[in-house]
């Protein structure tokens, strides 16, 4: 998180439209980096649709990261460890209100940048957090070293993914972009297209693979469910390119 720790490297996993594969995506290349020996904390930012805990298979916690955000819970008490990983994972919390969610992420400061050494001191190479779409606030963009930005080839996700683009690059966040689900039922635009939209930005390109559905139902990651599938083969390909950062 702060750039000048030279350990923990943050990465804000999101997309500017929902459904595309974001959690799916933050909890796998955790789970790969955790395989490979990484340190690291999987936060769920998502107070709307948490589902990190879920799709790892662990128990509701007591305490969330909301409970930390917003009522003064401590961190450490939120951290579980995910032992088929050795990854640890803060859940987002139970459900929330929209109106105490938007009143408390609303605008430019908000307390994450209190919790931001609190993450830090827990002295992990890795913070990688699945957010929800877009951005709300600036503090929980900023404090990451780049963001992940998740798209799928279909059109409504490839016509607003630009905005989320140009917000990292007004913050100053640098960002690479992941192309998800290629060869679904869905998908409609050509992958070359994404290519040139976003050039070498482009870090990884995950193709349809029913693995990923099997590892929702069955509550693991689908590193863990299959690491010989094609999607567990490119998303341990990703985990290579940041283990080697
Ligand atoms: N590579 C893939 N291959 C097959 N199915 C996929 C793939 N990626 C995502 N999916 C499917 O898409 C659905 C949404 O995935 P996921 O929950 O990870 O997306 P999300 O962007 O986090 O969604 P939300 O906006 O609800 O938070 C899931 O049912 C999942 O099985
Ligand atoms: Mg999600």
């Amino acid at each position: 998180m702060p750039k000048n720790t030279g350990i923990t490297y943050g990465i804000r996993v999101s997309a500017q439209k929902g459904g595309v594969g974001t959690t799916t995506i933050a909890i796998n290349l955790a789970a790969a980096l955790g395989l490979m020996g990484k340190k690291v904390l999987l936060l769920d930012l998502n107070p709307f649709k948490p589902s990190v805990a879920s799709y790892m298979g662990l128990p509701n916690s007591k305490v969330g990261f909301f409970d930390v955000l917003f009522d003064g819970a401590e961190l450490k008490d939120a951290v579980v460890e995910h032992s088929p990983t050795g990854i640890d994972v803060v859940a987002s919390s139970k459900p929330l209100e929209w109106t105490r969610v938007l009143g408390g992420l609303v605008g430019k400061k908000t307390d994450f940048e209190r919790i931001v050494p609190e993450i830090t001191a827990l002295g992990h190479d890795f913070v990688i957090t699945d957010a929800p779409i877009g951005y709300i606030n600036e503090d929980m963009v900023k404090n990451f070293n780049e963001g992940l930005v998740v798209l799928s080839p279909e059109l409504s996700a490839f016509d607003v993914t630009p905005k989320l683009v140009a917000q990292y690059a007004k913050l100053g966040v640098s960002y690479h972009v992941v192309v998800n689900d290629i060869g679904s039922e869905k998908a409609s635009v050509d992958v070359k297209k994404i290519e040139e939209e976003f050039g070498n930005k482009v870090v990884a390109e995950l193709p349809h693979d029913n693995v990923v559905k099997k590892s929702i139902d069955l509550h693991i990651p689908a590193v863990l469910v299959d690491n010989k599938s094609n999607f567990s083969k490119k998303i341990t390909e990703l985990a290579e390119y940041y283990a080697d950062k």
